[in-house]
C-alpha cells in the first residue's frame, strides 16, 4: 500500500510549493492535490482519511480547529500538518489538542515544511516503502517434481514470519499451482490480468491482483487457463518485476520448467537462482543442461546455487559429488521428510505450521536466514542487485 497524502491550499501556487518539498512521487506515495481551506480539508479527512493531510490556511479561527477536530476524530489514521501564519505557543496548543501533529509557520523558511514532511513520512512508515529494491530469488526445479514450488512457498511463509514483506510469484504459465501449497483460499486475479492492464500497472493494481496469504505475504498467480495466458509477455514480467521490486523486500519466483522467454526474462532479474533438484543421476543430468543454458545465456556464474532436495543420509551420490559434478556452490541440503511435507503439501498449510520442528522446517529457516544476511550488492547477493547477466563462465 502507498502513503496517501492529500495537499490543501487557498490557490494553485501555494499547492504547488508544497508539493515540490515532498519527495518524488512513487510507487510508494500517492498524492491528491485541491484548492480550499479548513472547511474542505475536514471534508477530505472524512472522505478520503489520507494518511497525511497537509493544509495551508492564511487564517484559523477556533471554530475552523473546531471543525478540524471533529474531522480528525473520525479518522485517526489520518497526521495532519498545519501551514498558517499564527505560531503563538497558545494557537500551538490548540492545534496540537485539536490532533494537529506540527504546525508549520508561514511564510515558510527554507526547509523546514521539508523536513517536517520527511519526518512524518518517516513515521508513517515511508522508510520502509523507500527501502532497497526487493532481492529477487527464483526457483529452478532441475526436471519435475523436484520440489521448487513446495521450497519457493516454504521459503516465501518463512520470509514473511519475519517482517519480510514478499511477494511469491508462479511463471508456471499457463498453470500454475503455487496457491494450492500455501492456502485453500482460490486468486481471483492472475498474472494475466496484470499483462492485460500493463498500461495502467502500478502498485495499487499489483496489489489488487495479488491473494493476501497473511499481512507480509502475498501471492501472485499464474493463470490457469490457456485462452489467457498469452497476454503474459516477457515485456509483462518485467514491468511486473520492476513494480514488485519497489513493494517488496522478496520477490520470490517459482519459475517453473519451462525455459521460454517470460521465465528467462524472470530469470533475467533474479539476483539468485536456486537450482533445485535431487542426488540421482537423471536430476544431476537435467541440472547440468540447464546450468550449460544459463550459461549461454551468460548469467554470472555467482548467481547460480544448488539446493539438493530430499536428501537422505548415505545416499550413494554425496551432495559434495553432486555440487563437484555440477560446478557450482551447494548452498542448501533440504532433508526427506515425506509425511511431513506430504500432509502439507496436500492440506494447502504451511510447513511451517504442520510440522514447526521438522527437519526440513530447519533447513527452510536456515535459507531465509542465509537470504537476509545478505543485503543487494554484497558478494553473492547478485550483480549490484540488478540480477542482469554478466561475463562468461568457463
Ligand atoms: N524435502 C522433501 N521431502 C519429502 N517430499 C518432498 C520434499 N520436497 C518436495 N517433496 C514432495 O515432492 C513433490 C513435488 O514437489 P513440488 O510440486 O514442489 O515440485 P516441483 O519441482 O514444483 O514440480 P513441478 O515440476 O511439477 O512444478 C510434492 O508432492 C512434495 O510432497
Ligand atoms: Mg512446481
Amino acid at each position: 500500500m502507498s502513503i496517501r497524502i492529500s495537499v490543501i491550499g487557498p490557490d494553485a501556487q501555494r499547492i504547488a510549493d508544497i508539493s515540490s518539498a515532498l519527495p518524488a512521487a512513487s510507487d510508494s506515495l500517492a498524492l491528491k492535490t485541491a484548492t480550499g481551506g479548513i472547511v474542505e480539508a475536514a471534508a477530505e479527512i472524512e472522505r478520503d482519511q489520507p494518511d497525511l493531510l497537509v493544509i495551508e490556511s492564511p487564517r484559523v479561527a477556533d471554530g475552523d480547529l473546531a471543525l478540524l477536530e471533529s474531522s480528525l476524530l473520525t479518522a485517526p489514521k489520518t497526521t495532519a500538518l498545519l501551514l498558517a501564519p499564527e505560531h503563538s505557543s497558545e494557537f500551538l496548543l490548540k492545534a496540537m489538542r485539536a490532533g494537529v501533529r506540527e504546525v508549520i509557520p508561514t511564510p515558510l523558511v527554507n526547509g523546514e515544511l521539508a523536513a517536517a514532511l520527511g519526518r512524518q513520512l518517516e513515521r508513517l512508515g515511508l522508510q520502509r516503502f523507500a527501502s532497497p529494491a526487493a532481492r529477487v530469488i527464483a526457483f529452478v526445479p532441475a526436471k519435475g517434481g523436484s520440489g521448487a514450488t513446495f521450497l519457493a512457498s516454504s521459503l516465501a511463509v518463512e520470509l514473511a514470519s519475519r517482517g519480510m514483506r514478499t511477494l511469491l510469484t508462479d511463471l508456471n504459465v499457463p498453470f500454475g499451482d503455487a496457491a494450492l501449497y500455501l492456502t485453500e483460499a482460490r486468486p481471483t486475479a492472475t498474472l494475466a490480468d496484470l499483462a492485460r492492464q500493463l498500461a495502467r500497472l502500478d502498485a495499487t493494481l499489483l496489489d489488487s491482483a495479488s491473494l493476501s496469504i497473511s499481512d507480509d505475504l502475498a501471492l501472485l498467480a499464474a493463470p490457469d487457463s490457456v485462452e489467457r495466458y498469452a497476454d503474459v509477455t516477457a515485456e509483462a514480467i518485467d514491468r511486473i518485476l520492476t513494480v514488485a521490486r519497489s513493494r517488496y523486500r522478496f520477490v520470490i519466483l517459482d519459475a517453473g520448467r519451462g525455459i521460454d522467454p517470460v521465465t528467462i526474462r524472470g530469470l533475467d532479474r533474479a539476483d539468485e537462482i536456486l537450482l533445485v533438484a535431487q542426488a540421482s543421476i537423471p536430476y544431476l543430468h537435467a541440472a547440468r543442461r540447464l546450468i550449460e543454458l544459463f550459461s549461454g545465456l551468460g548469467y554470472d556464474k555467482g548467481k547460480l546455487r544448488l539446493v539438493l532436495n530430499r536428501h537422505e543420509r548415505g545416499a550413494e551420490i554425496s551432495p559434495a559429488d553432486a555440487a563437484r559434478t555440477l560446478g557450482i556452490e551447494l548452498a542448501h541440503l533440504i532433508p526427506n521428510s515425506y509425511r511431513s511435507v506430504a500432509w502439507a503439501v496436500n492440506h494447502g498449510q504451511p510447513i511451517q505450521e504442520s510440522a514447526p520442528r521438522d527437519a526440513v522446517t530447519r533447513a527452510i529457516a536456515q535459507m531465509a536466514g542465509r537470504l537476509m544476511s545478505k543485503g543487494p550488492g554484497e558478494p553473492g547477493a547478485g550483480p549490484g542487485g540488478s540480477g542482469g547477466r554478466r561475463g562468461l563462465w568457463h
